[in-house]
């Protein structure tokens, strides 16, 4: 597609969400049309860039149908979904709900509307306890968690849909999505906070005593979990590139995104002690149930075949870009 030829309006559902507002600002960037379908459940509208809002859900086919029929939509990509290993295992029903019946019905109305381009956020969680590390996309999959359990059987629908209706597809399995926008102004927003960097740098702005560290005798050289961590913007990058390669009638797949490095518990309090000038006093606690040792991709496949490129690839450059967000959300930053 040439620059100066009319782009087509994109659907983000989930636009309000962490990833999906840092995707909303990337299409804007790149000079697509927007639409943003968000129920708010999670989300924020006042984290949505730009473009068009529409606060609704998937599970109303009514509001699909309008919205399908009044835009020439070219691609959806679906960040909407609940997103937490523990909270599924205590509530799966709610979790085959969100992610496995709601995107059922999206499929359904983007069918019945003749849009065949899809994105789908998919998650390292399919993996399971890895056999083998760093992870391609071979690995077997054989999730451990209902979270996991429901993103694969989305990703096994794409490739049914695939088959049967010709839709074009990409499933982007992601790491340990981190950072926030360069500009300070997106970033992570959850209630509750689970994930390891917010929570060390809501002990930076005081907003937390300490930062509990979830097990120390994991067969890793320092005792704690390794991940990969992958910046948001690298993130929306993918995306980016995932959608033009389904608008220029590519072939769709399934892609890790990571940057194959896997960082410790240990690691990544240390570099945020350097980054904020905080000491970030730590506690000890028992190991979290459902964490695997060591979590890395290969993420070869999206770089060849998508030309992916990440461009924050140290921790240093994550953490950065995510503090200069969490001490605006404090308050601890003027414009
Ligand atoms: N951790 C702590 N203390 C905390 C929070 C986390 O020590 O207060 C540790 C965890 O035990 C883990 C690491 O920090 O070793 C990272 O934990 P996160 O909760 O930030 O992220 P996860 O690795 O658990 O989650 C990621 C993705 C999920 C995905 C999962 C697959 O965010 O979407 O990997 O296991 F499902």
């Amino acid at each position: 597609m040439t620059d100066n030829a009319a782009k087509p309006e994109i659907l983000v559902v989930g636009g309000a969400g962490y990833i999906g507002s840092h995707m909303v600002q990337e299409l804007l960037d790149a000079g697509y049309p927007v639409v943003t379908l968000d129920n708010l459940a999670t989300g924020h509208q006042d984290l949505v860039p730009g473009g068009e809002f529409i606060q609704g859900d998937l599970g109303q086919p009514e509001l699909l149908d309008e919205l399908f029929s009044a835009r020439l939509i070219g691609a959806v990509i679906h960040f909407a979904a609940s997103s937490l290993v523990g909270e599924s295992v205590q509530e799966p029903l709610k979790y085959y709900r969100n992610n496995v019946a709601r995107t059922v019905e999206l499929l359904d109305a983007m069918r019945r509307h003749n849009v065949s381009n899809f994105i789908f956020s998919s998650t390292a969680a399919v993996y399971g306890e890895p056999v083998e590390t760093p992870i391609r996309e071979d690995h077997p999959c054989a999730p451990t968690n209902p979270y996991g359990v429901s993103k694969r059987t989305v990703e096994r629908m794409l490739a049914d849909a695939s088959t049967a209706y010709g839709l074009g597809y990409v499933a982007l399995r992601y790491f340990n999505a981190a950072g926030a926008h360069p500009s300070g102004r997106l970033g992570e927003r959850h209630q509750p906070e689970t994930h390891l960097i917010p929570l060390i740098l809501q002990v930076a702005t005081g907003q937390r005593d300490h930062i509990k560290v979830f097990g120390t005798d994991y067969p890793t050289p320092d005792g704690t979990c390794l991940r990969d961590y992958v910046h948001v913007c690298d993130l929306t990058q993918a995306h980016l590139q995932a959608l033009e390669a389904l608008l220029a009638d590519r072939p769709g797949g399934i892609y890790n995104l990571g940057n194959s490095t896997g960082y410790s518990v240990r690691q990544v309090i240390e570099v945020a002690r350097k980054v904020t000038g905080h000491a970030i006093p730590v506690a000890y606690a028992d190991r979290r149930p459902g964490d695997p040792a060591v979590l890395v991709a290969d993420s070869t496949l999206a770089r060849q075949q998508l030309g992916w490129q990440p461009r924050f690839e140290t921790l240093e450059a994550i953490v950065e870009t995510a503090w200069r967000w969490h001490q605006r959300e404090a308050g601890m930053m003027n414009d």
